[in-house]
């Protein structure tokens, strides 16, 4: 497989690139552009954040999500190929997130990507979100010394703020899919958590800065095992957060909310932890990728990293929260198994990863 020609030709051969790929990300709040080269060195990285837009609303508005897409998306591909020092012939591709997302905002950046295709002649790439998260851990800095891949077969789990998935990761573009959440998804839960507690907008940094204070045993939130299946489930969480929120009002009893936030992120982190590591025991897997938005959250890194038995891939922080290097990664490895998609290609706002 071709793959394992990009395998062996790095980190070494880097002076003699197979594949420079643009990416392009639109698929939520974020507008993002970036270039990789072999689907390993990031050789330039832009994002334009909407935050500070949603956060007045504490929430994504779509419409709004895509009006700013529009706006930020030129200027964005614009600074990724300048940071480059690259012009659209110095490229081998041009891959974009098709989805899963939502749809207004995912047609910008394949609009872009296709006007770019049809101005190059370069061709185009459809790239799963999810996938692309995953690919995010086999990416460095240009300049600097790459770490080890990730290695075969790995168990992935995927923590964002619209999915949390259980993936068998066989091979290259190779998954089996174990589970996901049957409710909200981690992230999803996060904010939810955030918004009920008046942390602020994104929930997940804002739950994790106020936990840093509190105490994660004050309240014993509860744990959905789920029978000791790979699904998952927060909604319960979520809702005995309240009922204790509510009961505390009720008493007329300030808000412990350091307390709250940290007792509600121990329960997300234990559950995400131990389901994953006992999915690694079972496949016999000898590494464990976790990526997504939430894998920026420092008890969640934390506890992954002090255990001894599995290796741990989880992804620098600035590439663990949506940006365009993942997908531009993703597409070369995409690009190096041959695929190439045409311009009839479509928005797949809900793609999931179990259908690669
Ligand atoms: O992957 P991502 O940027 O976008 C999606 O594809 O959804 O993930 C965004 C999610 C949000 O729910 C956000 O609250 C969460 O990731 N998040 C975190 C942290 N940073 C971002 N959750 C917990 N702790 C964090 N430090
Ligand atoms: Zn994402």
């Amino acid at each position: 497989m071709s793959e394992r020609v990009l395998e062996s030709s790095l980190p070494e051969d880097l002076n003699n690139p197979l594949a420079r790929i643009l990416g392009i990300e639109s698929s939520c709040d974020e507008t993002a552009a970036a270039v990789v080269e072999n689907g390993r060195v990031i050789l330039s990285s832009a994002v334009a954040s909407q935050v500070d837009l949603h956060a007045q609303f504490g929430g994504i508005f779509p419409e709004v999500a895509s009006r700013q897409h529009i706006l930020s998306i030129y200027p964005i591909v614009d600074q990724a190929l300048k940071e480059a020092h690259l012009k659209l012939t110095d490229l081998d591709g041009i891959a974009v997130t098709r989805g899963p997302g939502l749809p207004g905002s995912l047609v910008v950046g394949i609009n872009m990507a296709k006007g770019l295709v049809i101005g190059s002649g370069l061709p185009l790439l459809g790239i799963n979100h999810l996938e692309g998260h995953l690919y995010s851990a086999w990416l460095g800095e240009e300049g600097q010394k790459l770490g080890e891949p990730p290695r075969f077969p790995l168990l992935a789990l995927i923590v964002s703020g619209g999915h949390t998935e259980l993936i068998l990761m066989k091979d290259h573009l190779t998954y089996e899919w174990l589970g996901g959440t049957l409710d909200d998804a981690a992230g999803e839960a996060f904010d939810k958590v955030a918004r009920l507690l008046e942390l602020g907008y994104p929930g997940g940094p804002a739950i994790q800065e106020a936990a840093a204070e509190g105490n994660p045993t004050r309240f014993d939130f509860p744990r959905a095992w789920l029978d000791d299946s790979y699904n998952f489930s927060f909604s319960g969480l979520k809702t005995a957060v309240l009922r204790t929120v509510q009961q505390l009002e009720k008493q007329k009893s300030s808000l412990p909310k350091a307390d709250l936030a940290a007792s509600f992120q121990a329960a997300v982190v234990e559950v995400l932890f131990k389901k994953t590591i006992q999915a690694a025991g079972e496949y016999q897997t000898s590494d464990i990728l976790v990526a997504g938005g939430v894998s920026a959250n420092q008890a969640l890194r934390k506890k992954f990293k002090a255990q001894r038995k599995y290796r741990v891939h989880i992804p620098p922080l600035a590439l663990c929260t949506d940006n365009a290097a993942m997908i531009a990664g993703a597409g070369c490895f995409r690009y190096f198994a041959g695929q190439r998609d045409d311009l009839e290609m479509d928005a797949a706002p809900s793609w999931s990863i179990a259908d690669l």
